[in-house]
């Protein structure tokens, strides 16, 4: 029997030499130390041995067991070591790489337009407005002098937030800034409703038509609004304001020209043109071969619509214009198809 322990504790330690992970280190001591192994099997047999063998063979199969954990808590903590210098070794992070670059972001083309729109009126004494973006059927359009049925609704067809509840007076988004027309008007005014103060002011911001998306039409665009309203102002300082930001926009010696047009808000309404800037005037595919791109709408504020923003028309006049930043950066880099601007693909952002 003690020859037999003897074995068995050769056997076990020499099997335990080729142990080298964790997995084959459970295997071995379910087989050598595991309630089923030779040694316990000796262990449950003891009962049996006469009186005089059983405390040596007992003795001994404890000696044998000790052994055998000893170098299972040896084998098991060299394993161990070996896996942490194996990962160590492979997964070894050199801090001398350099970093990962980081990518700059950018503004959006149509804010940069949009800046550089707000910039020149800035300079020319012209205050930025912030109006909102979510409206009333009467102050987009209304107080607008558009009374509802009014036909040239018609050009601006209208998302609506809740058409049902509030009768005559909807709420919208806005499909033009020039609601930002009367929101200013009021706040100046009622600062001071007997001697309201002269405006000067640039209404930049996004608009929003219930369009079919094609090409040349989208669901959103900028616009930038520009009102000015006091005393003596004429239309002459509409035509100089204009053909100077114009000149300060498109190049110095760019020619401009205003064609009568019609805007429920402003009268006379006019459209302004610059001279092509693809082709100097002498026409190309941009200008249709006109030698004229429309740039912007303007006109002398209509006497209903000063009333509606607290100013008296017997005492003031006003001229406005609004134009999109978008459609000068399609006419400027000959920008073929509008769903560019919203569709962040980033080859096209990327060349801005
Ligand atoms: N709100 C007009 C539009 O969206 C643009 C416009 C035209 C604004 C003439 C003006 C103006 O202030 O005077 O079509």
């Amino acid at each position: 029997m003690l020859d037999r322990l003897k074995d068995i504790e050769k056997t076990g330690l020499a099997a335990l030499e080729s142990v080298k992970d964790p997995a084959a280190l459970d295997i071995w001591r379910v087989a050598h130390l595991g309630r089923s192994s030779p040694l316990m099997q000796v262990f449950s047999g003891l009962g049996q041995l006469s009186k005089e063998e059983r405390p040596a063979v007992g003795q001994a199969a404890n000696r044998v067991k000790v052994a055998l954990e000893a170098a299972l808590a040896e084998r098991t903590e060299a394993v161990k070591a070996a896996a942490m210098a194996k990962s160590l070794e492979e997964e070894e992070l050199d801090v001398t790489l350099p970093g990962r670059g980081v990518r700059l972001g950018r503004l959006h083309p149509s804010t940069q337009q949009l800046r550089r729109v707000q910039d020149i009126l800035s300079d020319m004494g012209f205050q930025v407005y912030t109006s909102r973006e979510v409206e009333t059927d009467e102050i987009n359009f209304q107080a607008l002098n558009f009374p509802p049925h009014h036909p040239a609704r018609e050009m601006q067809d209208t998302l609506y937030i809740d058409a049902g509840e509030r009768g005559d007076n909807p709420i919208l988004l806005r499909t033009q800034t020039s609601p930002g027309q009367i929101r200013a008007m009021r706040e100046y005014s009622q600062k001071n409703p007997e001697n309201p103060p002269p405006i000067r002011i640039a209404v930049p911001g996004m608009c929003f038509r219930s369009e079919q998306i094609t090409a040349r039409s989208e669901v959103q665009f900028n616009q930038v609004e520009g009102l000015a309203v006091g005393e003596h102002i004429t239309f002459a300082d509409l035509k100089g304001t204009l053909s100077d930001f114009a000149r300060r926009m498109f190049g110095q010696n760019v020619r401009t020209r205003f064609r009568a047009s019609y805007f429920p808000f402003t009268e006379p309404s006019a459209e302004m043109d610059v001279e092509c800037f693809v082709c100097g005037g002498t026409g190309c595919p941009v200008c249709k071969q006109s030698g004229w791109l429309e740039i912007l709408g303007c006109g002398m504020v209509h006497p209903l619509v000063l009333e509606n923003g607290g100013y008296d028309p017997r005492r003031y006049t006003g001229y406005a214009f609004g134009m999109g930043p978008e459609r000068q950066l399609m006419l400027r880099y000959k920008i073929d198809d509008i769903r560019y601007f919203w569709g962040n693909d980033m080859r096209f952002l990327e060349q801005f």
